[in-house]
């Protein structure tokens, strides 16, 4: 099976109507889109998604700014999509993002960067699981596949 990440619209970029801009980003890139919701993120489901940050200083206004408004969740999959997917969103602090990747573009911000995608496979499979029933993320074929692998 090809490799899946998760990825996650923030509340800044539903809030700036960047949805589409970002599913486009991933899918002309050659990505498939095979899981979707949106939601309010309770703060028991950030403080488990955000665990690994909860001693860090900014671990409060993370979680503060993750549950303020809806957010998207989605799961794609393609050729090496955990590192394709994280060089397309650009570096974690958007000041830093280099032009041409989704922080770099569309935001200047260290907390509020638009985006969160899975740094590893591990992790893609924990942060999946966290979000999405087995029977949410779809197994279906694709009539152009065979040009993107
Ligand atoms: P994300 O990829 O969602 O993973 C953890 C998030 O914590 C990160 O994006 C940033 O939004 C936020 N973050 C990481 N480091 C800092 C920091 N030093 N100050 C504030 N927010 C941070």
């Amino acid at each position: 099976m090809a490799e899946r990440t998760f990825v996650m619209v923030k509340p800044d970029g539903v809030g700036r109507r960047l949805i589409a801009d970002i599913i486009g980003r991933f899918e002309k890139r050659g990505l498939k889109l095979v899981g979707l919701k949106m939601q309010v993120m309770t703060e028991a489901l950030a403080g488990e998604h955000y665990a690994e940050h909860a001693e860090r200083p900014f671990f409060p206004d993370l979680i503060s700014f993750i549950t303020s408004g809806p957010t998207v969740q989605m799961v794609w999959e393609g050729n090496e999509a955990v590192s394709v997917v994280r060089a397309m969103n650009g570096a974690t602090n958007s000041l830093e993002a280099a032009q041409g990747t989704i922080r770099g573009d569309f935001g200047l911000s260290m907390q509020n960067n638009v985006v969160h995608a899975s740094d590893s496979v591990d992790t893609a499979k924990r942060e999946i699981a966290l979000y999405f029933n087995e029977n949410e993320v779809l197994d279906y074929g694709m009539p152009d596949e065979q040009w993107l692998s």
